[in-house]
């Protein structure tokens, strides 16, 4: 039988433990503060949409969902906020100047709006109208594929929440400085985003897989008294509402009904606060129910971001061969930049042999390199590796995996590797560090 034990990790997070992966799904450091530690901040994504309005991300591994949410909540916070906040303030330069103005018209209608002082502005209304098109904030163009083979967990998904009362008493420097300095600073507000970013996601969800609402398996774990507390009261309404309305529904009808009037109720001004954002934004997310490789083959798209949160190497090679990464590497952009936990010489190997520039993700929190980014364009390698790093590499640990069908099955991989590994005359890892720290003394 299908079953998942949620779980409480130290930022407060939900996690999630599988026993028939025999694997967690996120670290009990922080689901979210590792998502926004090892994809979210080293993706440098302020400097990114400097110069960029369009933005293609592939979340590898979706599961449920934190990478692309934190994505979104970032983006919305930090981007698009700040983005519209800086383009209020060049109104204000724009229409204060006096002398270039000749005709004196009240302004209550465009300036008072925007909250700036109009006393003795003269202005002409032409310009106002040619100005406030220039000022309008710019259209975003986000684009996430998410990529997962479990249907249940992505329906899962929206359900999430933070556990904030567990965050707030806990002494975590990085959640409790940082994350929640960075999501708002008010709890209700701070939940409010939490479930706009999530009726957003199921949306999209239930757009691509509307099969997913009547799964009976999801209907049990959201309604175990064991683990009510774990999900978003919202959506499990909503996930009572579809059960209810089964069988005679057109389900975004109904959809939009429901979500208008639980906003209504319990989030209405973030509701409208939302809208305007997506009015701003077009953003689509698109979901696939499959084996990142299959996915993949059949997809044309370059992206700016990957993602790659795939269970570690000995559970999941599939996703970490050099077959793989040449896969990748016909995927993403040449300014484009691969993210991922994994710190492994094997892993890295396999970039570097697949044709990326490899470096380094330094967490400035812990003060430790803890992850790979993976690029075309080695100018964007902030931490390169070092010369004990690329020692390793040529030791049995650097020996990566292979999948040269893309279709093999994990255990095939392992057990190939496993052979390679036996017959190699390369040093082991543990004799290299020997050798290395007797030399640097
Ligand atoms: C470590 S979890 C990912 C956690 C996720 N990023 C999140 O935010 O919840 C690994 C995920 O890989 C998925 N998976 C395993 N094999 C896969 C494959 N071949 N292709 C795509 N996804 C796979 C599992 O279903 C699981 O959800």
């Amino acid at each position: 039988m299908y079953k998942l034990y949620p779980y409480f990790t130290n930022d407060g997070s939900v996690g999630l433990f599988s026993p028939d992966a025999d694997d967690i799904y996120h670290s009990t450091y922080g689901a979210l503060t590792e998502a926004y530690e090892k994809f979210i901040l080293p993706a440098d994504l302020v400097n990114y949409f400097q110069k960029n309005n369009e933005i293609k991300i592939l979340d590898i591994c979706f599961g449920i969902g934190y990478n692309s949410k934190s994505f979104f909540d970032f983006f919305l916070k930090k981007i698009l906020n700040e983005n519209f906040n800086q383009k209020n303030n060049n109104i204000a330069s724009i229409y204060t100047d006096k002398n270039k103005y000749n005709e004196k018209i009240y302004t209550d209608k465009i300036l008072h709006k925007k909250n700036i002082k109009t006393e003795h502005v003269e202005v002409d209304k032409n310009e106002i109208i040619l100005d406030t098109k220039k000022i309008r904030p710019q259209k975003y163009k986000i684009f996430i594929r998410a990529v997962d083979t479990d249907k249940n967990l992505a329906f899962l998904s929206p359900f999430f929440v933070t556990g904030e009362k567990k965050l707030k008493n806990e002494k975590i420097a990085f959640s409790q400085e940082k994350i929640m300095k960075m999501l708002k600073k008010s709890k209700n507000s701070k939940l409010r985003l939490n479930d706009e970013i999530n009726i957003i996601f199921l949306h999209k969800i239930i757009k691509n897989h509307p099969e997913i609402l009547t799964d009976p398996e999801i209907s049990k774990i959201l309604n175990d008294k064991n683990y009510v507390h774990y999900f978003d009261t919202h959506i499990r309404r909503l996930f009572e509402f579809y059960r209810i309305c089964k069988g005679n529904y057109n389900p975004f009808k109904k959809l939009t009904a429901f979500l208008h009037n639980i906003y209504y109720l319990y989030i209405s001004s973030s509701h409208k606060k939302a809208l305007k954002a997506l009015k701003m934004v077009d953003f689509k997310f698109d979901l696939k129910i499959e084996d990142a490789r299959l996915a993949l083959l059949s997809d044309l798209n370059r992206y700016n971001y990957i993602f790659l949160d795939a269970f570690t190497p000995v559970k999941c090679p599939c996703l970490w061969t050099i077959d793989f990464f040449k896969l990748l590497y016909e995927h993403l952009d040449p300014d484009g930049m691969i993210l991922t936990y994994s710190n492994a010489a094997s892993i890295r190997n396999a970039f570097i042999n697949a044709g990326f520039y490899v470096g380094k993700i330094f967490n400035p929190t812990s003060n430790k390199f803890m992850g790979t980014v993976a690029v075309k364009n080695k100018s964007l390698v902030k931490y390169e590796l070092s010369e004990y790093d690329f020692g390793l590499l040529n030791t049995k640990a650097g020996i990566f995996y292979r999948d040269e069908n893309l279709n093999a099955s994990n255990e095939a991989i392992i057990e190939a590797h496993k052979k390679e590994f036996e017959n190699s005359d390369l040093i082991s890892s543990s004799k290299f560090i020997k050798l290395y720290k007797l030399n640097k003394k």
